[in-house]
């Protein structure tokens, strides 16, 4: 099989969507780029009104409402850092306040601060567990609350709220040079699969995805050049990189009422990154 994959291999297109979410409301966190912008428009062109949760760059999370408007429902920036409590429940006062309640909840917002274990500084443990753990479990206790109170809205959806946790390959793969990062997300898998436990005789569902690699910022330097292309590779069974809209595909699904039986899982989304591909031609 030829391997020869290049960084510009163009991404696959997109598939056509269906407005499996008509009439619900949808809030992604950390959806001004990256996974969480293909996620927030994805939800948009399946129907859902969409928050646009930003911490920085309020260009950016404006141009992603405006690209979200232009299917036909609504959409809005709001600032909040998930890290912080008072942040996060002026969001969804805000959100209350605006579209009346929300449906769907996409727990996205994550970051990186890398360093060798020894070098790791306090501030950058405490900044990853912050955004990406503490940030999750703010913003599902708020949706949590709002889904627990209203209940179902049965011509809206069969569930009384859906949580979608992003998480990652790192929730399950040891990742040297990244403690903070990998601790953060089994934790994630951990809050959700618990929370899914406690929630579901409520009719609230919780999943998490786990994207592998896929072409976004966070990772520039494991796909711009051919060579950091071609290394990763190595981890990836299916020989390309992810694309933000594979995760977009599979968090629209979560959302929707296709998935109606399905709560406490993870949907890796992965390439077959986590098929352990150094077994591949050894062991
Ligand atoms: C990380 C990326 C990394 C990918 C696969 C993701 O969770 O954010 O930086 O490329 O996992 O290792």
């Amino acid at each position: 099989m030829d391997t020869a994959f290049q960084a510009a291999d163009p991404a696959p297109s997109p598939l056509p969507r269906r407005r499996l979410l008509e009439g619900q409301q949808a809030l992604v966190t950390g959806a001004n780029s990256g996974i969480g912008k293909a996620v927030a428009v994805a939800l948009g062109e399946a129907g859902a009104d969409v928050v646009v949760n930003y911490v920085a760059g309020p260009e950016a999370a404006e141009a992603v409402a405006e690209e979200i408007r232009s299917h036909g429902v609504q959409a809005m920036a709001v600032q909040a850092d998930v890290s912080r409590e008072e942040d996060v429940e002026a969001m969804y006062e805000h959100i209350f306040a605006t579209f009346g309640t929300i449906d769907i909840l996409v727990a996205n917002a994550g970051l990186q601060r890398d360093a060798a274990f020894e070098r790791m500084t306090l501030a950058a443990w405490n900044t990853v567990l912050g955004v990406n753990l503490t940030g999750q479990f703010l913003c599902c206790r708020a949706a949590i609350r709002e889904f627990k109170q209203r209940g179902i809205r049965r011509e809206i959806s069969r569930a009384a709220g859906k949580i979608i946790c992003m998480s990652s390959v790192h929730d399950r793969i040891p990742w040297a040079g990244h403690v903070n990062y990998a601790a953060s997300k089994g934790g994630v898998a951990m809050l959700m699969q618990s929370l899914a436990q406690e929630v579901a005789p409520h009719r609230i569902r919780v999943n998490a995805v786990s994207p592998g690699a896929i072409r976004t910022p966070i990772n520039t330097d494991a796909w711009e050049t051919p060579e950091a292309y071609a290394a990763l590779m190595r981890l990836i069974p299916y020989k390309r990189i992810g694309e933000p809209d594979d995760i977009a595909n599979a968090v629209v699904w979560l959302a929707s009422d296709e998935s109606d039986y399905v709560t406490g899982t993870t949907l890796y989304v992965d390439g077959g990154m986590t098929l352990y591909p150094g077994f591949e031609a050894g062991g």
